[in-house]
């Protein structure tokens, strides 16, 4: 069986669904693996390692996906790349189904199985394949160490002969994987951190960091998580009880960390214009949701942008200015993906479609998306 790894073909995706150790893993499970050349540049991995771990490099994308049984990609493939791809084979990627409607379509018609892994169940057996997880762990860590780097001021409290200086405050909005890391990062800087969520849960997980939990605690904040642990959209009411909260808190406020998504959904406001004019001179914002719509009217996807004398970082692809580390474990995720759907003794495909990894992460199968109910 042939497993592939394309170079990645979207605008600044630095990322590469392969490294050197998860390729070894591949040869290991008795798969032939070829990969793209170049593809591992932006992740400072040299064709050369990936020879040295066993695969083959091919000149360009075709060469790379021809006879591919196992497509592994970071982002969503080209539809250059789909036409590429044989009948039946198995695309393993984050495939944005909820705003990628077409691409999904193709893959099905192309007779592709696709896993989106973003659709992976949260549950504990599938832990060390959570894709959101080790990237959002990584993005929160990014978001507080660009927001310090361009903060004028330090994040700890100084005291120097030539007097004290403050330590900086910073609020995260939001405890999912990513606020809960830059917690424990703007903790480590010195910073004095509270925190929000709609969630109850992160009340406590807030106060075990050591940050200070700020929400409206009403009878809907109670009750405010879905099954699968995600967060409901609030009514008018609540959001308008947060947003008079957000509004006091914010502006004692030097850093702010929105990372407030809903799956499927363009990301609720919890940061408006009065409030960042209400911030100081100097503050930032950093908005993990730029790319979802935004925690911010004001924030631009892709941009550092000033507005009002606060600079909103709009990155939309955090884990990608960390390549490395962030490629690194999205190989370890699919790889331990890719174990559970091949015959460990004949190195085969052998997909059991009544598990609910496979059956949560598929979207399209023998010709068509997977309905969902
Ligand atoms: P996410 O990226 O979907 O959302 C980020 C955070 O924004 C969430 O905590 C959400 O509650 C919050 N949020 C949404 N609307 C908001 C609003 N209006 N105001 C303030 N905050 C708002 O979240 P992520 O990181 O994907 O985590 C989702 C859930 O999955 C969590 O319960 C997490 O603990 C759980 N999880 C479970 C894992 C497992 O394997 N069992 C692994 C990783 C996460």
């Amino acid at each position: 069986m042939r497993l592939a790894v394309p170079k990645e073909t979207r605008a600044g995706e630095t990322r590469v669904a392969a490294t050197p150790e998860s390729i070894k893993k591949f040869k290991a499970l008795g798969l032939e693996v070829v990969v793209q050349a170049g593809a591992g540049a932006g992740a400072r991995i040299a064709d050369a390692d990936y020879i040295a771990a066993g695969a083959s490099v091919a000149p360009d994308a075709a060469t790379t996906l021809k006879d591919a049984d196992i497509v592994l990609k970071v982002r969503g493939p080209e539809d250059s790349e789909i036409s590429q791809m044989k009948n039946g084979a198995v695309l393993a990627a984050l495939l944005a189904p909820h705003a990628e409607k077409d691409a999904i379509a193709s893959l099905a018609s192309q007779g592709v199985i696709a896993f989106a892994m973003e659709f992976l169940p949260r549950i504990s057996r599938a832990q060390s394949m959570d894709v959101l997880s080790s990237q959002a762990n990584l993005a929160g860590y990014k978001a507080v160490i660009d927001a310090a780097a361009q903060f004028g001021r330090a994040m700890p409290m100084m005291m120097t002969a030539a007097g004290t200086i403050a330590p900086a405050r910073v609020l995260v909005m939001g405890v999912g994987v990513a606020g809960l890391q830059a917690i424990a990062t703007a903790k480590r800087l010195g910073a004095i951190v509270s925190a929000t969520d709609v969630r109850p849960a992160t009340k406590e997980q807030v106060e075990s960091l050591g940050g200070t939990f700020v929400a409206v605690m009403d009878e809907e904040f109670k009750n405010a998580q879905t099954a699968g642990g995600y967060a409901k959209e609030m009514s008018s009411e609540y959001q308008a009880k947060q947003a008079a909260l957000t509004a006091e808190t914010i502006k004692k406020q030097d850093i702010v960390i929105t990372t407030a998504l809903i799956p499927g959904r363009k990301a609720p406001i919890l940061v408006n214009e009065e409030m960042i004019k209400s911030m100081k001179r100097g503050s930032v914002i950093v908005d993990l949701a730029a790319g979802a719509g935004g925690n911010t009217p004001l924030s631009k996807p892709d941009e550092v942008v000033e507005v009002h004398g606060v600079t909103i970082m709009g990155y939309t692809n955090l884990p990608g200015r960390l390549s490395t580390d962030a490629s690194s474990l999205y190989a370890r995720n699919l790889f331990n993906f890719v174990s559970l759907i091949v015959d460990k003794k004949s190195g085969a495909l052998a997909i059991d479609w009544s598990d609910e990894i496979v059956k949560g992460a598929a979207v399209t199968k023998d010709g068509a998306p997977v309905v969902r109910g």
